[in-house]
Formats: C-alpha cells, structure tokens, sequence
C-alpha cells in the first residue's frame, strides 16, 4: 500500500478510536455540566465629560456603567474522564468561564454543577502570601483547598521536590523570581490530588524542562483525576494532553469536539479572519 494511505488510514483509525471513547465517556457520570451560562462584567467609573464639568461639580463625577458580556450562553457537559482544551482568542471569555467553573465568580445567568474537589491554578499563585515561606504557602494552600494538616505535610515535601526551588522553599515568596513563583504554584496545584485540576495558561510560564516535567504530570494526573481543563495559547500542548475541546470566540461557544478538529477550525478561522469566514463550514 502507498505509504501515504497507510498514514491516512492510521489517521482515521485512531479518529474512530476517539470517537468511541468520546461516546463511552458521555454515556457515564457528568464531573461539570455548564447549562445556558452566561457572565457580565459590569465595572463602573466615574464619567467627567469636560475639564470644565468637572470642576464644576467638584470632582463629584456622574457614575456610568460598562457591561462587557464576557460569556454567552453557553453550554457544554463534561464526562468523568474528560480532560477539556479550552481556545480562542485573547478576550474570548476563557478564564472568566474558568473563573465560574471554579466557584470564584457566579454566573450571571444559568446554571453550572461541580462534581468534586477543583484544585485551580487559574492565575499563577494567586492566594499565596509573599511575606510567608513557599512552605507556609504550601500548608496554607492545601488546607484551603480541604485537606487535613496530615495530609498537607505529607505533601508539603513532594512539593517542594516537584517544584525544585531549593532552599527557596523556605524563603519568603516575595523574594522568588517570577520562574521560582509559577513552579511552586504549578507543583503546589498538582499535589493536591484534585478530583478535578482547572489550569489557565501556566504552561506559558517557566523554561523548557519545567514545561516538559509539567506536560507529563498532568499527564498523569489525567488518569487519577475526575476532569481536567486546561486554557493554553499552546495548541500543541491541548493536542498533547486532551481528548476533549472547546472553542469561545467574544464569549459564545464556537464548537465542541475532538481537539483535532476545533483546533483546525480554529486556526482556519484565525488564518483567513472573521469576516470570510463561513460557520457552515465547522
Ligand atoms: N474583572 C473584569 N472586569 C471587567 N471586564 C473583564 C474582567 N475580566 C475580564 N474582562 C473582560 O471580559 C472579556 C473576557 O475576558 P477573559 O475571560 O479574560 O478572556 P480570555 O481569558 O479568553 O483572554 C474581555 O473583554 C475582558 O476585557
Ligand atoms: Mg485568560
């Protein structure tokens, strides 16, 4: 057989195989169901029209009001077994639909459900204290994320040793480097033993080998894990690690699918830009 055949019957062989896997996963239980979610944004300021006005009324300005509908109305399950690639652009609503997975930030309409404990790494480090040792952080982040004392200094020393930061582990985090900082969050997210492990863009972060211990970690999370979600630029990395993806673009749900095939339409969409862009074409 002609090789190139050969190669494209491999390619669809394995297609076949996601798909099955695809329709046995969602036959099963449900780690997160986002029904109908939508999330607005509403931040006021302080309108001063003119210098003049202002003066006038004594920097006492007029409040307006700016919505930016950040998601809209989407909805999507994800099966026990799932480990969801999340892509768009930037400002298409990723981390805010992240954010609401999370508990962090309530929808501002519709309905999500959460089956099991999230470890979130969502944006780098956040929560941890800089006058406190990555140690205390550490213990501090564990027993937030409701493990017990025990179960946190058991931990607290596969920690330190994934995130290989030395004798920083007991210096005040204000002191790291923004590398030394992104690997103890990354290391204190991942040993947390998560039912379900939501990461936003932390792979950005950090050189080349991290990236390469992180890429296997999770790797491995994925098989002890309920659900994992994963938001990267790197569309090799959602390639690599999930068997699941969805697409935003201004906050709408794009498409849900196999990760090769939302990539593809994605990067076909960004290649030849919005406007020529037919969506009867997904
Ligand atoms: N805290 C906030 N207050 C107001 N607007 C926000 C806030 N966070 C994000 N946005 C806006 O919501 C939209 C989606 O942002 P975001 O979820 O961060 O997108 P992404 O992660 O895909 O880049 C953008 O228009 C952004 O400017
Ligand atoms: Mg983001």
């Amino acid at each position: 057989m002609d090789p190139m055949d050969e190669a494209e019957l491999a390619r669809q062989a394995a297609r076949a195989q996601r798909a099955a896997a695809r329709a046995e996963r969602a036959a099963g239980p449900v780690a997160v169901r986002v029904q109908n979610v939508s999330i607005t944004y509403r931040t006021t300021f302080e309108r001063v029209p003119t210098f003049k006005n202002a003066i006038v009324r004594f920097g006492r300005g007029q409040k307006a009001v700016k919505e930016i509908e950040a998601v809209k109305s989407v909805t999507f399950d994800v099966p026990v077994g799932t480990s969801l690639g999340i892509i768009g652009a930037n400002g298409a609503g990723k981390s805010t639909l992240m954010r609401a997975m999370a508990g962090i930030l309530p929808p501002t309409s519709g309905r999500i459900e959460v089956h099991g404990r999230v470890s979130t790494l969502l944006a780098l480090g956040v929560g941890f204290n800089g006058q406190l040792s990555g140690r205390e952080n550490v213990i501090l982040g564990g027993l937030a994320s409701g493990l017990s004392r025990r179960e946190v200094e058991e931990r607290a020393d596969e920690v330190a040793e994934f995130a290989d930061i030395g004798e920083f582990m007991d210096a005040p985090m204000r002191t790291y480097s923004s590398g030394m900082f992104s690997r103890l969050a990354f290391s204190v997210a991942v040993h947390m033993k998560p039912d379900i492990l939501m990461i936003d863009e932390a792979l950005s972060a950090g050189d080349a080998v991290f990236k390469r211990k992180a890429t296997a970690k999770m790797s491995e999370l994925m098989k002890s894990s309920r659900a994992m979600f994963l938001v990267s630029h790197a569309l090799a990395s959602v390639r690599e690690l999930c068997n699941d993806a969805i697409w935003l673009h201004q906050g709408k749900l794009m498409m849900h699918g196999d990760p090769e095939d939302v990539i593809s339409a994605y990067n076909r969409f960004m290649e030849v830009g919005e406007d020529a862009f037919n969506l009867e074409d997904l």
